[in-house]
Formats: structure tokens, sequence, C-alpha cells
């Protein structure tokens, strides 16, 4: 495995009592951070990081890499006719080769903008190939097996026998739990209330306790969902789910847009994360989470991209620069310190991963999965609260080199484990497969 030294860093390490950037060297071995001071001795590769800012890899908690050969082709929609209209048609399309074309088209992005780990809803079908592409292109990814086992307008292709769909999953466990030098791991995603059995969320929430698998799926995004799913169970999304004991192990749900005082309370009392994805919200004219809210209840919340066809990047940056902003009318302008949202960016992903112990500072010990940041640029300078440069100034394209797990996988802008032309050319060939068939 590979040794690097970084020299003369401007270090962002975010470990408690290191909120501010400072000085330093960081030397790198066996996949991990194994020493943070001045003047290290530069062993293996050596990386001058001089002026530029290293700092925890970004962690999307809320990702759909089957999607993002869908970005684009979706547009002015609401959720359920989103779902019904495009994306599911589109998903159930997915051949073996146009799910590979999609998983690496948003992974080069994904990478390329300094995300470094995932939680993803996975795929209903050929789930093994989303594990196969995360762990070629070096990223750290939590995968999910969907579930849709019930509901209106599934097409057959997605539509699965509920126990035959669990059974499927703990499969995929098997297969790739702790996989790629413990890089990937595995997801039960019952999609959301409407395309999923009671009896696949009960069976779901047993064996996530007994195998210690997250859950991961979607909530209270959109006010026609939540009048169906209380028409049809008479309880509102997370009163549903905490009742069938979804989060007995662990829940991470995205949106939780529309909730009550009590689903609140329920959020702020079991090990449920909010996996924030304020572009999707927006542009599915979904609504505002009230982030400051929770943030203030000590509800954990992080943030994602979703998936292309809503949004239409997989991009951190605007992500945090949009948390910020939309809450600014709505809450106040001081409601949500730059400082949190890059918190919610990198540490609050890990703990929607459960990895906090691993990922999401820099610190010694932990997985050195870190990015480097050029911020000496006209549209970032001068240089002040660092926080507020990496919200609202920065860009993707600042992120210049990216280091997942101990391995270099960006140097200098250029990826290594993926070839950008092959995945632009097979990503057009592939769509054009799946509008033809
Ligand atoms: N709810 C159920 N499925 C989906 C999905 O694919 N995307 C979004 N944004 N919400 C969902
Ligand atoms: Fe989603």
């Amino acid at each position: 495995m590979t040794e690097i030294t970084l020299k003369n860093a401007v270090v962002l390490s975010m470990a408690p009592g290191q909120e501010e950037p400072f000085p330093a060297d960081i030397f790198i071995g066996n996949g991990r951070i194994k020493a943070i001071g001045t003047n290290l001795p530069s062993s293996g590769k050596v990386i001058d990081a001089d002026g530029l800012v290293v700092m925890p890899g970004f962690v999307q908690s809320h990702i759909h890499l089957c999607q993002t050969l869908f970005r684009n082709m979706a547009e002015d929609m609401e959720l359920l006719n989103w779902l019904h209209q495009k994306i599911w048609p589109l998903e159930a399309a997915h051949s073996e080769r146009s799910l590979r074309a999609s998983a690496r088209l948003g992974l080069a992005e994904l990478i390329s903008g300094g995300t470094t780990a995932i939680l993803d809803m996975g795929s209903v079908r050929m789930t093994d190939v989303l594990f196969e592409e995360a762990a070629k292109a070096g990223i750290r990814a939590n995968i999910g097996k969907t579930l849709m086992d019930k509901g209106d307008r599934i097409p057959k292709a997605l539509s699965e026998n509920g126990r035959k769909s669990v059974e499927d999953g703990l499969r995929l466990l098997k297969r790739w739990r702790g996989a790629a030098n413990g890089r990937l791991d595995f997801n039960f995603a019952p999609r959301f209330a409407l395309s999923c059995s009671e009896n696949v969320f009960r069976d779901v929430a047993g064996i996530s306790v007994e195998n210690e698998i997250i859950v991961h799926t979607h909530a209270s995004e959109n006010q026609d969902e939540l009048r169906k799913v209380r028409g049809a169970t008479g309880m509102r999304n997370l009163e549903y789910y905490h009742a069938a004991g979804l989060d007995r192990f662990h829940l991470s749900v995205a949106h939780c847009i529309w909730l009550d005082d009590g689903e609140m309370d329920i959020l702020a009392h079991t090990n449920t994360h909010v996996l924030h994805c304020p572009s999707s919200n927006l542009k599915l004219g979904s609504g505002i989470a009230k982030v400051p809210e929770m943030l203030r209840l000590g509800i954990k919340v992080s943030l994602g991209a979703d998936g292309a066809p809503c949004n239409n990047n997989l991009d951190m940056f605007q992500e945090m620069r949009l948390a910020g902003l939309i809450q600014k009318p709505r809450a106040g302008v001081k409601s949500l310190p730059a400082g949190e949202i890059v918190r919610m960016a990198t540490v609050g992903g890990a703990r929607a991963l459960g990895l906090a112990h691993e990922i999401g500072t820099l610190e010694i010990g932990k997985k050195a999965d870190l990015i480097l940041i050029n911020l000496n640029r006209v549209h970032t300078f001068p240089m002040q609260d660092i926080y507020t440069q990496l919200v609202y100034a920065a860009r993707a394209t600042d992120v210049q080199t990216v280091i997942i797990d101990g391995e270099i996988v960006m140097e200098n802008r250029e990826l290594i484990s993926l070839n950008h032309e092959e995945i632009l050319a097979r990503a057009q060939e592939e769509l054009k497969n799946i509008l033809r068939a």
C-alpha cells in the first residue's frame, strides 16, 4: 500500500477542539493517517501541498448512482409524477451495461468534486454492478438493495416479491460487506412508504438489528406523498417507520421536510439520521426542511445531492451553499452558520454511514479519506473565515487532489481510477440503447 507525505498543508482537521486551520504535514500509510505535525520526514510519495487546504473528504449521505444516466431528462415535475412517468420507467429499462455506465458517470463526478464516501440507494436489480464499480473507482460506499414490492404504477421490472427481495439483500450483504479493504458496505433501502408492504418493513427492521445493517429510505418529501401515506397507514411517515421498528438499529432518511413536532421528537430520540438534499427539494418543488430547528433539537443531519435527475449535479459545494441560502429568508440570516454546514458535509455524513469512528475528521488513526483544495483563486479570495469560503465561494473544480483509503484517486484534477473520455462515450451510447429499447 502507498505511503504518502503531504508537505506544508493548511490542515482543517475538524477534530474536536481543532476547528481552526493550522499549518502542518500529514503522513499516510496503510490506508490511515499516521502523523500530523510540522517537519515530518518525506516518506513515500511526497505531495507539495504548499498553500492548499487539506480537509476531510465530503460524505454524501443520499445518492442514486443508478439515476446518473438520466440527468437532464425529467424536468419541471413534482415527486410522484417524476417517479411514475420518468424515473421508474427509466430505471426499469436499465441493462447491466447502462447501469455500469450510470454508476461510472456518477462516481467520476463525485470524486472530482471531493466526495470520498457515499450512502447510495442502490438499485432493485443488478445491484452487484454498483458494488463492482464502486470497488474499481476507489470510493468508500455503502450501497443499498432498493426494495419495491407493493404500490401504484411500479413497472414490472422493478416490482419484486418482498421475501425474495430481502433474501437478495442478504446475499449482497454476505458478498460485499467489508469488501475492497473495508471500503464497501450494504444497506437495506425500502424505497419509501408508498412502494413497500408492511411485511417488508417489518422484515427489514428485524434483520437490520440482527445484522447491524443501515436502513436507508425516503420520507416526507412531498405533501401528496404524505397525504397518501396517511391515507394508507393512518400515520405520518416517521410514526409509521418508528412503529415498524425501522429505527431500532440505524435509520438514515432522506428529506424529512413535512414533519410535525411528534416526528421531530422521534428523530431526536432514536438513532435516525436526516439526509438533507436542498437542491433536490427545490427542484422537485418539495419544500424546505427545517434544518436549523433540527440541529437545535440535537437531530443528526447530513447532506446529499440525491439523484442527478432531480438536481442536476452531484456536487457537495452546491449542496452546502444552497443548504445555507434557503434558510436565510425562512429562518433568519444567522440560523445556519457556515461551520455547521461543513460539519454536516463531513462529520454528519460520516455519522449517517455509521463511520464516525473511521472518517469525517482528520485524526491520527482514522482512515485517510481527505481532499486537497486550492482556495487561492479570484472567486475565493481574499482568505477569510475558511468555512465561509468553502460554503459560499468555493467550487467543485477547486478540489485538486483526492485521497480515499490512503490511495490517490484524483491528482491535480486528473482521475486515476476512472477514464474520463471513456465514461462520457459510454454514457451517451448506453442512454441511446435505453431510449431505443
Ligand atoms: N422517493 C422515492 N423514490 C425516490 C427517488 O428516487 N428520488 C427522490 N427524490 N425521492 C424518492
Ligand atoms: Fe432519493
